[in-house]
């Protein structure tokens, strides 16, 4: 019997509903026939997002939404993308060695506002930090927040169809600095974003967050110079709010997998549990306060390319199943139990792509596994944290930290307790016995389970219902025993009398 007991008297704090975020870069099949599909399109579309994409992605109150790339942003120019979209410029991008498309700039700023406007997320802002000069981004940051009527560029908004600013709160200076964005030194790039945001600082707002580069997966080496550098500057135009972090669970696996493919895939995704704890250790020795957030910018699993319905058209796009909801499940329970350190986290990425919610093409469109996570998971926005402590069996592997089998994570909000559960054994369901739930813990309760006896059925455009949640009500014994499947993700919601 697995043991899970909540500590009322112990919580992290407020789970920022950032942990719960989403990105979306010019790449391959994400806009372009995914989200994008154009006002002329026989898709039924909203100003030209497909609607049913936009209906679904509201659904689960996306917090954030980060855009243009990703490696994109490091070669993107804002201005292709304003004014008429039949004279916009047609461009190589960042990703055109790979897969020979052209940008043709249809999504360009007003389009991704008016994308968020209708779902609700807030816009995260990735600016280019290797192939402009401080200025170009500094007119972005003016053309999108300053009032109409005050400036010319805030005027030329309006001409192009907002005269409302577009109140963008999110800013990435920089991507991928080490790598793509310009292969960097930590030196270098904390100087590059001290450099950007100065020049910034007139058109920046109290309420503006700047995130400024950090490192890939577990460099610590990259994280302790680029702070130590960010310190010793003496003044900053404005200060980093965040550092980004991203961290793939880069196994190169094919959709299909057996016990061993799926636990290899596991422990990689539990790694972010290092680089989260470690970072945050390298942080404290700079950052004492902690006016410094780590942003989990990218993460997900990275297939091997060409598994998802395009069959490699769309560069990176990958099919999804139960072992891709797991690391779903368990990265955000991750997420949750560190709520006091990870300030935003962006799942990679949205449509077509990496570990997506969605998958699109013509007439078709699929919610992914991925989806109904987020969907399982979404009350935990802005709830209070709980502390759980989880007894189970864990696997073992060489070389990597054991693998708790089971991964929980706790929260409150409006007179709920919501549990959220990943049974990470692919062979043997869990028993549960929950401890500690307070007197006023009702007994009639929702418990929602995502599972497939074949944990890789995939949602097809020929069957997209192949996976999705079933919810029943259940009433806990005084045992406290509930029971889930093997390799699935649950949701318990327990109502808590006032
Ligand atoms: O998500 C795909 C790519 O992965 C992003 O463009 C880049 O930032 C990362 O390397």
């Amino acid at each position: 019997m697995d043991t899970v007991r909540i500590d009322f008297s112990r919580s992290r704090g407020i789970i920022p509903p950032e942990l719960y975020g989403h990105f979306s870069e010019h790449i391959g099949g994400v806009f372009y026939d995914g989200l994008w599909v154009g006002e002329d399109s026989p898709v039924e579309n909203i100003r030209g997002f497909r609607k049913s994409l936009v209906e679904s992605f509201r659904r689960i109150a996306p917090p954030v939404l980060r855009w243009p790339g990703g490696c994109f942003a490091e070669t993107y120019d804002w201005r292709d993308g304003i004014g008429p979209r039949h004279m916009r410029p047609r461009r190589v991008n960042w990703w055109y060695r790979q897969d020979g498309r052209i940008e043709s700039n249809q999504v360009g700023t007003h389009e991704f506002m008016d994308f968020c406007r209708m779902t609700g997320a807030a816009p995260y802002v990735a600016a280019n930090m290797t192939s402009v000069a401080p200025l170009h981004i500094r007119n972005w940051i003016e053309y999108c927040t300053v009032p109409a009527g005050s400036t010319t560029l805030a005027d030329e908004r309006a001409a192009n169809g907002d005269s409302a600013p577009f109140n963008v709160r999110w800013w990435g200076i920089g991507n991928e600095n080490w790598g793509g964005g310009g292969q960097m030194t930590p030196e270098h790039c904390a100087d590059e974003f001290i450099r950007f945001t100065t020049v910034c600082a007139s058109v920046v707002s109290p309420d503006m967050r700047f995130i400024i580069c950090g490192a890939n997966g577990h460099d610590l080496e990259w994280t302790r110079r680029l702070l130590a550098q960010y310190a010793s500057r003496k003044s900053h135009g404005v200060p980093a709010w965040g550092m980004s972090v991203h961290y793939y669970t880069g196994d190169g696996a094919d959709v299909c997998f057996d016990e061993d493919g799926w636990y290899n895939t596991l422990f990689l995704a539990d790694r972010m549990r290092g680089v989260i704890d470690d970072h945050r250790l390298v942080m404290d020795a700079f950052d004492p306060e902690r006016k410094i957030s780590l942003v989990i910018d990218e993460w997900g699993c990275w297939h091997r390319d060409g598994t998802g319905p395009s069959r490699g058209r769309n560069l990176f796009e990958q099919q999804s199943n139960m072992r891709d909801a797991a690391v779903a499940a368990m990265t955000l329970n991750l997420f949750n139990n560190r709520c006091d350190t990870v300030g935003m986290a962006n799942i990679a990425q949205l449509c077509n792509n990496l570990h997506s919610l969605y998958l699109a093409d013509g007439e078709h469109f699929v919610e992914t596994p991925n989806y109904h996570v987020f969907a399982l998971f979404r009350d935990h926005m802005g709830a209070r944290q709980l502390e759980t402590r989880v007894l189970a069996p864990e696997k073992e592997k060489q070389g990597c930290a054991p693998l708790s089998t089971l991964s929980v994570s706790a929260s409150e909000k409006d007179g709920n307790l919501l549990l959220t559960f990943a049974n990470l054994d692919i062979a043997s369901s869990s028993a549960i016995r929950l401890e500690g739930l307070p007197e006023n813990a009702g007994r009639d309760c929702t418990l929602t389970v995502l599972h497939a006896p074949d944990p890789q059925t995939c949602n097809t455009f020929e069957d997209p219902y192949a996976v999705v949640p079933a919810e029943k009500n259940i009433r806990l014994g005084a045992d406290g025993v509930l029971t889930l499947p093997a390799a699935c993700v649950a949701a318990l919601k327990i109502p808590l009398a006032p």
